[in-house]
């Protein structure tokens, strides 16, 4: 007998049931089915048998594939439903879970809001697409006012074909009327006026928001950053409560980099056409003075445009840098990283 059906039988079926993956399986049924198999050599080799020999060998050599076929097949069955049952393995260890957190900016904007709560401030907001009205001649800075050039501006073209806007510098068009003419906001101001408009004094508000230059950056300027407006509006208010507040802020924004005096700040005299007195506020960062706000008492002018009578009322009003605040309080030497999208600097603050 050319080969001994039972012993590969008992073989084969042994293989089948040790098996413990399809790929074992596949290789099993390449071995004993395949073109080269040996069941396969089997039946190749019955017509050069005797007639007696393939009446003995023939049928056992098929059954013997039959049976190996559907050994097979159970066993791979078999598998299918293990797969598909969930395994669970109560003694891995848990794997750690990564969370998103909240952006460097995010979380300054958030503090700053809440120490301005405590001082009983309000959060106001306004529009990032702004007018020339709101953005520039209700803050006492007519069209050909020199102080336009501190604020390089994103002008958006009216196309009103499509209705459209398209963004582009473009300064002293005269096709609209130029109060209606639209901008992205250079400041965070423009809300004061909006507020006063339909607001009587006292109050006191804060406009945190997005702001945007037209201007070269670099490592301390952004072409659109963050600011928050402050004003104070009611009777007797003076330059005295300005600076109670602002270092008061500093106190809890800073906390004991600040009444240790680690940082250090100054006030410097300054000129911005919606304030009279102006100044500005620089801290020393590494040795080198950063500005980091605008301010001053509120210009009677700016009154008059909110029908305001400027005998009954004064304020103060302050614009202040809110990434450069960012950048004192966590020593971040460059204000691009903020937006570089770079996650080995934004993970630092998970
Ligand atoms: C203003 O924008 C005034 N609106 C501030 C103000 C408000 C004055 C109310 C008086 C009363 P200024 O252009 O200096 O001022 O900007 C204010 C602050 O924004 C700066 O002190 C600085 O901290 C920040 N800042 C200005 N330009 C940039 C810039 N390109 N990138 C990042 N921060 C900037």
């Amino acid at each position: 007998m050319p080969m001994d059906i039972h012993g590969v039988k008992s073989r084969a079926e042994h293989e089948i049931e040790a098996a413990r993956d399809p790929e074992t399986l596949e290789k099993i049924r390449i071995k004993y089915l395949g073109r080269k198999g040996e069941v396969t050599a089997v039946l190749r080799s019955l017509s050069g048998l005797s007639l007696g020999s393939r009446r003995e060998i023939g049928p056992r050599a098929q059954e013997l594939k039959r049976e190996l076929e559907a050994a097979l097949k159970e066993k791979l069955n078999g598998f299918a439903a293990s797969y598909l049952r969930p395994k669970i393995d109560l003694t891995a260890p848990g794997k750690k879970i990564s969370r998103g957190h909240l952006h460097p900016l995010t979380l300054v904007d958030r503090e700053i809001r809440k120490i301005f709560l405590g001082f009983n401030f309000s959060v106001v907001e306004g529009p990032e697409v702004e007018t020339e009205y709101y953005n520039f001649d209700a803050l006492n800075i007519p069209p050909d006012h020199p102080a336009r050039d501190e604020w390089d501006t994103f002008w958006l073209l009216e196309n009103t074909s499509s209705g459209k806007t398209q963004g582009t510098k473009r300064k002293n068009d005269t096709r609209l009327a130029p109060s209606d003419k639209l901008l992205l906001r250079t400041h965070t101001s423009p809300v004061q006026a909006r507020y006063m408009e339909s607001h009587n004094p006292p109050f006191q508000i804060i406009v945190p928001g997005r702001v945007f230059r037209y201007e070269a950056t670099d490592q301390n300027h952004e072409i659109n950053f963050y600011q928050l407006e402050g004003l104070m509006v009611g009777k007797n208010i003076t330059l005295a409560n300005f600076k109670f507040i602002v270092e008061e802020f500093f106190k809890k924004f800073f906390g004991p980099q600040f009444t240790s005096r680690r940082i250090e700040f100054r006030y410097r005299p300054s000129y911005f056409p919606f304030v009279e007195p102006g100044v500005e506020v620089d801290i020393k960062l590494k040795n080198r003075w950063l500005e980091v706000m605008g301010a001053g008492m509120v210009h009677p002018r700016v009154f008059e445009y909110a029908h305001y009578n400027p005998r009954d009322f004064q304020g103060f009003a302050f614009g202040v840098g809110v990434d450069r605040l960012a950048m004192i309080k966590y020593g971040i030497p460059d204000i691009r990283l903020f937006y570089s999208g770079d996650l080995r600097f934004i993970r630092q603050f998970s």
